[in-house]
C-alpha cells in the first residue's frame, strides 16, 4: 500500500508536466507546420498540417513546382492530416518519387488507375506505399500499375475481403502488412502474382477459415506469415 501511495506521489507530478508539454508541443507543431516543409532536393513533409484537400495543397505556395525538385523528390510525407481521398496522378510529376507515406488521414478512396494527356502515367519509382490508419474498406484497385512497389502497408483500415486482382501485377512486392482490419474472405488466387513476398501481416482480422489454397502457392508458403487474432473455427 504505501508503496503505492509513493508510486502516485511521483507519477501525478509527472503526468501534469508531460500534459503540459504534450499540450505546448502541439501548439508549436500546428504552427509550424502551417504549410510543408521540405530540403529542396529529396524530402517534401506536411504532417499535421490540418491538410484536407490535397488539390487545395497542390495550389498553396508551399508546394514544390519547379521541375529539378519534381525530378530529385524522393520522399512525400502527408501523415497525420484529415485527407478523405484522392487521385495518385496529384503526384506523376515527381517521377523519383519513392516513399510516400500518408498514414492517419480519413482516407477511404484513392485512386490509381489513371490517365494524363491520353497516356497511362505511372509512378515507377514509388517503393513503398503507406496508408496505415485510414478509413478505406477495400484494397485501391490498380496497385499492379505501381511497377516498383515493394511495401504496402494498409494496416488498421476497416478492409472488409481481398479479392482476387488485388494484388494482381504486384510482382515486386515484398511486404504486405494488412493487420488490423475487418477481412473475413481471401480470395484463393490473390496472392498469386506475388511472387517476392516476404512478410504477410493478417493478424487481427475476422478470418474464420482460409482457403488452403490460398497457401498452395509456394511463394506465398515461403514468406513469413502472421494470422494471429483471427475468428478461427476450428472444425
Ligand atoms: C500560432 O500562431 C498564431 C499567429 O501567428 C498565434 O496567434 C498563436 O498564439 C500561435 N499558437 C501557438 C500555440 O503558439
Ligand atoms: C513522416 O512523418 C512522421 C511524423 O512527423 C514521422 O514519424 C515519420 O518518420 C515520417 N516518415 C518519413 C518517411 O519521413
Ligand atoms: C508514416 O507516418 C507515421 C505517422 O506520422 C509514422 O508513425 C510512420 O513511422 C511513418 N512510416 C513510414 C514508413 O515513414
Ligand atoms: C496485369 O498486366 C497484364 C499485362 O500488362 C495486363 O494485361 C492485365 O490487365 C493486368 N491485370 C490487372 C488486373 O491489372
Amino acid at each position: 500500500m504505501e508503496k503505492n501511495s509513493d508510486t502516485m506521489g511521483i507519477s501525478w507530478p509527472f503526468v501534469m508536466t508531460s500534459f503540459l508539454l504534450a499540450g505546448s508541443l502541439r501548439g508549436l507543431e500546428t504552427n509550424f507546420t502551417s504549410g510543408c516543409h521540405w530540403d529542396h532536393v529529396y524530402s517534401l513533409r506536411c504532417t499535421s498540417a490540418g491538410i484536407t484537400n490535397l488539390q487545395e495543397l497542390q495550389k498553396s505556395p508551399s508546394w514544390p513546382r519547379a521541375p529539378r525538385f519534381l525530378k530529385t523528390m524522393k520522399h512525400i510525407n502527408l501523415s497525420n492530416n484529415r485527407i478523405s481521398s484522392f487521385h495518385l496522378n496529384i503526384f506523376y510529376k515527381f517521377s523519383s518519387l519513392e516513399t510516400l507515406n500518408i498514414s492517419n488521414n480519413y482516407i477511404s478512396m484513392i485512386s490509381i488507375n489513371y490517365e494524363q494527356e491520353g497516356k497511362d502515367v505511372t509512378l515507377v519509382s514509388l517503393k513503398s506505399l503507406v496508408i496505415d490508419r485510414n478509413r478505406l474498406t477495400f484494397v485501391p484497385k490498380g496497385l499492379g500499375k505501381l511497377t516498383s512497389l515493394q511495401t504496402l502497408q494498409l494496416s488498421a483500415n476497416s478492409i472488409l475481403r481481398i479479392q482476387r486482382d488485388d494484388f494482381a501485377n504486384c510482382t515486386q512486392l515484398q511486404n504486405l502488412d494488412l493487420r488490423d482490419n475487418r477481412i473475413h474472405k481471401i480470395d484463393p488466387d490473390a496472392f498469386r502474382d506475388l511472387r517476392n513476398l516476404q512478410i504477410l501481416r493478417l493478424s487481427n482480422n475476422a478470418l474464420v477459415s482460409i482457403t488452403p489454397l490460398v497457401f498452395l502457392y509456394s511463394h506465398v508458403l515461403r514468406a513469413d506469415i502472421d494470422l494471429s487474432y483471427n475468428r478461427w473455427a476450428y472444425k
